[in-house]
């Protein structure tokens, strides 16, 4: 593999996704020999840090992630600090001479990629002060990474795509959607495009409905006010999982670069049914949890987590029926359900196939099952296609069996975490796993309708109790069509029943 050379300013350096994340993803990188010794990271916060300080931080933040590692002094030779003030000229000033002098000094070839892991609210200053301060005015090539949220409505993101692209051309910006780094969100095209037996049957004549699950057991921990002003429509609707429906719906593109996969996305992106105005409520629900349990312990309620208001609108759960008016899809509705608090961590895929013309085989005190196909995203890995068999040893009996491949064991412990993944991709100039500014304008005009409803009128909140599937509503969404959420529960990779 290609051994990258370049230099890294990491902006919000003494972060939690810094440590948690961009430190152990880079020596993860390191330790493969992918970024072997011409790189540099400038670790850029606030709070006075002398290097070594810094370099202390970045081995503490390897160790508690990975382990005991090897070499890490080696690795953290490369990080140097600056203190910074995001809204001082003097401070890019500095942090280019910085720059350039570590850059001659290891030939990095003028090389930079500007990483913003901090609070959105500078985004956009930042950038325009990285070009008004001459730091884009590279040699080499210049990329800007950048987390969500990526705005907070379309009026929002549009104003900040205009500040980042007075500095940075659409293609040299990298917009961070972690769940594209995950190896099983990756495999979706891989399942649909290389094999010759999903995609025919992938379209309305054979798939009757897709859900897609990602539930977490976590509550919002100490981000109460980021995501009061979020919620899980904005935090992972908008972004996590219309792109894994984009994915799952595209049709094949004619080649992998970047160009003709977004090409495609973007038009699933297009034919998405507007959902608005009253009918917001027929298609989308959205609920907030109450005290339960979590793994035998009692958590509270949503509203007592620190920094909620203790009247609080915001939606930690949402569920919804996407339609995407296209000839391939007419008809067939893609459930999504994502909330914090549930009963599991789990992200899923269920493809549900039609059942067929007429049903021939006793199967004892059941309906023959229809075929599933489940994409196992997390924690598990892999794929379950669910067949119906002979039961052995009945006369004509059927039973429900699986097929399954699992990466867990196989590759568990090479799988590269995602931030790896993406931060690899990114020094290789490959923005295929990132999200393209169509994809988010059309993700939020979509998102923007259901807000509106909800930010006018209040939920009928609590709905849910921790450490439970949602609101009852999120299952008749699904029932008023006959259909009910697959349980998450028994869809297992490896337990054959
Ligand atoms: C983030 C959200 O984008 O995704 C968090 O802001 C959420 O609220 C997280 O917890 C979930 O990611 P993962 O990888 O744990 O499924």
């Amino acid at each position: 593999e290609q051994n990258m050379t370049t230099l890294i300013m990491i902006f919000g350096a003494t972060g939690d996704l810094a440590k948690r994340k961009l430190f152990p993803s880079l020596y993860r990188l390191f330790e493969r020999g992918r970024i072997a010794n011409r790189f540099a990271v400038i670790g850029v916060a606030r709070r006075p840090l002398s290097n070594d300080q810094f370099q202390q931080s970045v081995k503490d933040s390897v160790t508690s992630a990975l382990g005991a590692k090897q070499n890490l002094d080696q690795f953290a030779s490369h990080f140097y600090y600056q203190s910074h003030d995001v809204t001082d000229s003097n401070s890019y000033i500095a942090l280019k001479k910085l720059a350039d002098e570590i850059d001659t000094h290891n030939h990095l070839e003028g090389n930079r990629i500007f990483y913003l892991a901090m609070a959105p609210e500078f985004f956009g200053s930042i950038a325009l002060h990285l070009k008004a301060d001459g730091l884009t005015n590279v040699k080499g090539y210049k990329r800007l990474v950048i987390e969500k949220p990526f705005g907070h409505d379309l009026e929002s993101a549009k104003e900040l795509n205009e500040q980042i692209r007075t500095a940075f051309s659409e293609e040299e910006i990298y917009r961070i959607d972690h769940y594209l780094g995950k190896e099983m969100v990756r495999n979706i095209e891989v399942i649909r495009f290389a094999n010759a037996i999903f995609e025919p049957l992938w379209n309305n004549r054979y798939i009757s409905n897709i859900q897609i699950t990602s539930s977490e057991t976590l509550g919002v921990e100490e981000r109460g006010r980021y995501y009061e002003s979020s919620g899980a429509l904005r935090d992972m609707l908008q972004n996590h999982m219309m792109q894994i429906v984009a994915l799952l719906a595209m049709e094949p593109p004619i080649s992998l670069t970047t160009k003709e996969i977004r090409l495609e996305k973007v038009r699933v992106f297009r034919s998405l049914r507007t959902i608005k105005g009253e009918a917001v409520n027929d298609y989308f629900v959205r609920g907030q949890y109450g005290e339960g349990e979590i793994d035998q312990k009692k958590v509270p309620k949503y509203r007592d987590e620190p920094m909620v208001n203790n009247e609080s609108n915001t939606e930690t759960f949402v569920a919804g029926k996407v339609m995407i008016d296209n000839f391939r899809w007419a008809g067939v509705p893609f459930y999504i359900r994502t909330g914090k608090r549930m009963e599991t961590k789990s992200t899923k895929i269920v493809i549900q196939f039609k059942d067929i013309p007429m049903n021939l085989y006793y199967r004892p005190e059941k309906e023959l099952s229809p075929n599933l196909l489940v994409i196992h995203i997390q924690p598990e890995e892999g794929i379950t296609l669910h067949l119906n068999a002979k039961k052995a040893g009945s006369h004509l009996d059927a039973q429900e069996v699986k097929l399954s491949f699992s990466n867990t064991g196989t590759y568990a412990m090479n799988t590269p975490e995602g931030y790896e993944k993406l931060l690899f991709d990114c020094m290789r100039g490959d923005a295929t796993n990132f999200t393209h500014w169509d994809e988010v304008a059309y993700s939020w005009a979509f998102v923007d309708e259901i807000s509106k409803v909800w930010d006018q009128t209040k939920g009928d909140f609590p709905n849910y109790d921790a450490g439970t599937m949602g609101p009852k509503a999120a299952d008749e969404l699904l029932e008023k069509d006959g259909f009910f959420w697959w349980p998450i529960n028994n869809l297992d990779v490896d337990n054959c029943r």
